[in-house]
């Protein structure tokens, strides 16, 4: 059972600390079952990681204590992974693979095709103009054929298509979209598969609670069916706030999509407790002007708040719960509150407490919440 002198050991509080930190937040930790165990069966419980994950002592234990699959948060988007043509970088990935098979983990892949964090070459040629369709098509293919391919059997389900669809319009005006038109969502699947005939493959965007978006997307998966494109899953980004969207809107997005046949996951959970600076929107776009009113927790979060913040995380897992025949997997976006981009975004430099594990990476009351359920 001690996981808790290990725990206290490894994240470096000194014993003087312990008796200031929640004690039931302590008890939950110290049980002998993390997350993992707890939600054996129902879904897998993934985190996304970075090159600093598997080399902080704090979050590997939190890591292999807790959580039952990864996704890297950056490090396989092809800015990153593929820079430029027939440049790879697979230092990373292949330490990702390595701890995930070691640990006996599900990885998700994301993402193959987005129309953000890719190279400037990748839609011109050599002279600066826009490549063609046929051209376009090329390059997709043997990214996504080389990428798959290099994992696969280890990586068990990729992110084919990262964002693709906006509440407004439909197919976002992307450049995959207005060079190759909207099949390229096709090819991206219909490659994905031919290069990992069992990897389980999912569409993934954020706002998923829009009912027109959710609609399209719908749509767009009976469109799949008709022509024998594989789709397995949809991934609700689930970047939430503490009182949007209403949960019987992410529920019913939830229906929409099983209803549909396919496996559902929440590929970057966390719940955002600062005031809205805007339009809530996840929109990888969007900044707004940092004020110090947009910035009210800076010296820790009031009792009122975590509350509120714990309360809205059990409500979020016992509606997983509730559809866990058809939810596949829930993933936060990141593992303490330290790492979290809602730091940055859409304001920067604001302190938010969005996760399960705070700055000096104890599990919060959100997570003994959701282990409670399980208990
Ligand atoms: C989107 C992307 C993620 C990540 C977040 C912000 O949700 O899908 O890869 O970039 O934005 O960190």
């Amino acid at each position: 059972m001690i996981n808790r002198r290990k725990f206290i050991r490894n994240s470096a509080i000194t014993a003087a600390a312990v008796p200031l930190l929640n004690s039931q937040v302590l008890a939950a930790w110290a049980q002998e079952k993390g997350l993992k165990d707890l939600y054996k069966g129902d879904f897998f419980i993934g985190a996304a990681i970075n090159g600093r994950s598997l080399t902080t002592p704090d979050f590997v234990n939190i890591l292999k204590k807790d959580f039952s699959s990864i996704t890297a948060e950056n490090e396989f988007k092809w800015s990153v992974i593929n820079p430029s043509e027939g440049e790879w970088r697979f230092d990373f990935p292949d330490q990702f693979v390595k701890f995930g098979q070691d640990n006996d983990m599900f990885m998700q892949g994301h993402c193959l095709v987005w129309h953000s964090q890719v190279p400037r070459s990748l839609f011109v040629d050599e002279s600066g103009n826009q490549v063609t369709k046929e051209a376009l098509l090329k390059k997709m293919q043997v990214h996504i054929s080389t990428l798959v391919d290099r994992y696969k059997g280890k990586i068990q389900g990729w992110d084919v298509v990262n964002e693709s669809i906006t509440p407004e319009d439909g197919w976002r005006r992307s450049q995959w979209y207005n060079i190759i038109g909207p099949e390229f969502m096709d090819h991206a699947f219909n490659l994905a598969h031919e290069a990992d005939p069992s990897a389980h493959l999912i569409y993934n965007d954020y706002n998923m609670d829009n009912p027109k978006k959710v609609q399209f997307v719908v749509e767009m998966i009976r469109d799949f069916k008709k022509k024998g494109v594989p789709i397995h899953g949809i991934g609700m980004q689930a970047h939430y706030h503490l009182d949007e969207p209403d949960i019987n809107v992410i529920e019913n997005s939830m229906k929409a999509f099983i209803a549909e046949g396919m496996k559902v996951h929440w590929t970057e959970l966390d719940i955002d407790v600062l005031p809205a600076a805007g339009a809530r929107t996840s929109e990888i776009s969007t900044n707004a002007e940092y004020q110090d009113a947009l910035n009210p927790y800076t010296e820790g979060l009031p009792k009122e708040i975590d509350d509120k913040l714990t309360k809205r995380y059990e409500d979020l897992f016992k509606l997983l719960l509730k559809y866990k025949d058809d939810v596949m997997r829930v993933t936060t976006w990141g593992i303490s509150d330290d790492t979290s981009w809602k730091n940055g975004f859409p304001v920067r430099g604001r302190t938010n407490y969005p996760l399960l594990f705070d700055r000096q990476h104890q599990p919060k009351n959100c997570y003994k919440a959701i282990a409670a359920l399980k208990s």
